[in-house]
């Protein structure tokens, strides 16, 4: 693809009105939201679809989310919309939940991935909700990085991945909460989680007043969390609290190590070291950011500490995971 001239701009309202402009013209705008930075495309153009794939290198069956300014949008892209769909969109919307319904006729193959449903979300920072509604319709967008790789955080990850392949990037700030959105497939009765998120799935029950379900057996998950994924340059090694605490990782202290924890490292520490004060949201918020930090530092092998398995512990163990498969 022919390379083009790159503007980063802070997300006043004259930038915001003229993102909207590139998003009619079928060009693509990075947009901030609180979860981690999109690549957008007006939703209900093909065209526009199939250059947010190309500017990503992302293979065409892993489909785009929806993202609307309003949640009473919903129904330009969604049809049988379930009363658990609406409960959900009613208690976190605007916010960091993405529903799986099914797609209306005017949502593009090229969007869903030739799927008969469709992803969507209505964002909650309000340079997205600007944008999208001072272009008059949704938004398809997934994260704005290559491919493979990390979700961007900050506008600069966004132009360390996209510069020269989308003019503009909205600067909105690091995202508030770091890691992509929770999907849920909300067609049934039970929700069914399909990525975990920053939105607990403890907290999805409570609202849907049913438990959350696991994807059936043989059943696909969200088609794009099997790809390799979050991937940085450099290895990614997983690292318990217990080990970090006692500094009993092997090669931590040869050249070329980094680490990423919380925990207490006793001793002299990697050339490269990022301890995250707080607790698991605050690591959610900072891992993204630090797996880039870690590779602009040479670190070859990274160390990351683990956190438990549960609340937002979950999204943060699924991503790391993913980082670290080889
Ligand atoms: O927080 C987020 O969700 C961010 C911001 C920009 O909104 N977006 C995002 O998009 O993370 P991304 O790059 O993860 O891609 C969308 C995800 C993929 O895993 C894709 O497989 C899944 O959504 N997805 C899209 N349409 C789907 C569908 N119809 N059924 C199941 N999963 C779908
Ligand atoms: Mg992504």
């Amino acid at each position: 693809m022919s390379a083009v001239r790159t503007r980063l701009v802070r997300a006043t309202p004259s930038a915001v009105r003229e993102a909207a402009a590139l998003l009619r013209a079928g060009a693509l705008v990075a947009f901030p939201t609180e979860t981690v930075y999109g690549l957008g495309a007006r939703a209900f153009d093909a065209a526009a679809a199939r250059r947010v794939y190309r500017a990503k290198g992302r293979p065409c069956d892993n489909p785009l989310i929806v993202h609307l300014a309003d949640p009473s949008d919903l129904p330009q892209v969604a049809r049988r919309i379930t009363p658990l769909a609406r409960r959900l969109a009613a208690a976190f919307w605007p916010g960091p939940l993405t529903l799986v319904l099914e797609k209306t006729a005017r949502v593009p193959a090229a969007v869903t991935g030739g799927r008969r449903t469709v992803a969507v979300r209505c964002p909650a920072h309000p340079a997205a909700r600007a944008l999208i509604r001072a272009l008059g319709e949704p938004v398809a967008a997934p994260s704005a990085n290559r491919s493979g790789r990390p979700s961007p955080t900050t506008a600069a990850h966004v132009r360390r991945d996209l510069g020269g392949r989308v003019p503009l990037i909205l600067d909105g700030g690091p995202c508030r909460r770091g890691l992509e959105s929770a999907i849920v497939d909300a067609r049934g009765i039970r929700p069914v989680l399909l990525r975990p998120g920053t939105l607990t799935p403890e907290t999805i029950a409570r609202a849907a007043g049913v438990p959350v379900a696991a994807p059936g057996r043989g059943a696909p998950p969200a088609p794009g969390t099997r790809h390799r994924h979050y991937a940085p340059s450099c290895r990614v090694v997983l690292a318990p609290p217990a080990e970090v605490r006692r500094g009993a990782l092997p090669g931590a202290r040869t050249r070329g190590a980094g680490l990423v924890h919380r925990s207490r490292w006793p001793g002299r520490r990697p050339a490269f070291a990022r301890r995250v004060a707080g607790g698991p949201a605050a690591y959610a918020r900072a891992l993204f950011a630090a797996l880039r930090e870690a590779e602009g530092a040479g670190v070859r092998v990274l160390f990351v500490e683990t956190v438990p398995d549960r609340g937002v512990g979950r999204a943060v163990m699924d991503r790391l995971r993913r980082a670290a498969a080889r």
